[in-house]
């Protein structure tokens, strides 16, 4: 950051964070402008885009430049996706300020907006410079949003490391507590498995796929509820199940995994349903706008067992129905 034009991305609730940053840097920046974005999911739009980059021009920011997101997810792709298009390409670097980013978004690259007919669809793969994480971002976390991120935690758990997801099993009450240690051990076990996950497959041709557990169910549900109002990893968590119901329908978990997965889920705090005034067949429409499509098959990641996954392209639209409904009649 020595001697190079910054511009700092943040949403408003982070102005703490901001001062502190701004304090940290000092006068190491050539020149330093930042750039605040509307609060929430609705800030992830090509409208919010084109404001930003018309921020770096005005800047005068080169391709030399660097842009710092300070913020969660919602900051970190749109910063992402600017820092990708902008000039044909610049460096950013993640600060990322949410559990949910720390362990998932901030890392591997992908950079993205939304457009109203579906969540990320336009976007690009860019890696950060670098990716910097301090728990003490985590001290003004709502409880909400530390759940969210420990859905994605959780997932890791599920799709890499049976062991891990036996350690949350046991740590999980902790964890929610904030308790630093325990925190840092989620943390760093959740991205050796994402960083080794993207190191296979950068570009999400085959294994990274599995990252997305439970996202196709959770973008619909995104989608159908209004971008924000069901927080992602809510959502993820809620379509976690419904991928494991399917699976317990195919035989690739029994009811005993079943059973342990919404039990962890009630325990980090999560929804163990998706929104009461959406119905099953709303979900389908939805799922097919999903980039995971490919020649109009869905393709779904499914837990096998607890710590592995696959991705099937074979799923009915009535199986997908009955694990739809599986969850929100379950009473687990
Ligand atoms: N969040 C899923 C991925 O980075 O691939």
């Amino acid at each position: 950051m020595q001697g190079r034009d910054l511009v700092i991305v943040y949403q408003a609730p982070l102005s703490q964070h901001l001062d502190t940053l701004l304090t940290f840097l000092g006068d190491a920046p050539k020149s330093l402008v930042s750039h605040q974005l509307p609060n929430g999911e609705q800030a992830k739009n090509l409208g919010e885009l084109e404001r930003l980059i018309g921020t770096l021009i005005d800047a005068g920011l080169g391709r030399d430049g660097l842009l710092l997101a300070l913020g969660g997810g919602v900051v970190g792709d749109i910063t992402g996706f600017a820092a990708a298009c902008y000039q044909r390409g610049m460096d950013f670097i993640q600060l990322p300020t949410t559990l949910l980013s720390q362990v998932d978004s901030a890392v591997g690259g992908k950079t993205a907006v939304n457009h109203p007919m579906g969540k990320n669809l336009i976007g690009a793969f860019h890696q950060p410079q670098a990716v910097f994480v301090d728990l003490d971002w985590l001290d003004t976390l709502p409880d909400n949003e530390l759940s969210a991120g420990l859905a994605e935690v959780i997932k890791y758990g599920v799709i890499a490391d049976p062991e891990f997801f036996v350690w949350l099993e046991t740590n999980m009450a902790a964890l929610r507590a904030k308790d630093k240690t325990l925190l840092t051990h989620a943390i760093e076990r959740s991205l050796t498995i994402k960083a080794d996950i993207v190191s296979q497959d950068e570009r999400e041709q085959g294994v990274r796929a599995h990252l997305n557990l439970g996202h196709t169910f959770g973008h619909a549900i995104e989608a159908n509820q209004g971008y924000g109002n069901w927080l992602h990893g809510e959502a993820v968590a809620a379509g976690s199940l419904m991928a494991a119901e399917l699976a317990k329908a195919r035989g690739m978990l029994d009811d005993e995994q079943l059973s342990r997965l919404y039990r962890l889920n009630q325990a980090a705090g999560l929804p163990l349903k998706g929104p009461s005034d959406m119905t099953p067949d709303q979900y389908l429409p939805l799922m097919m706008r999903d980039k995971k499509v490919l020649a109009g098959k869905l393709r779904l990641v499914l837990p096998q067992g607890i710590g592995q996954a696959v991705v099937v392209s074979d799923a009915t639209q009535s199986e997908i129905l009955d694990a739809i409904k599986a969850v929100q009649t379950a009473n687990p």
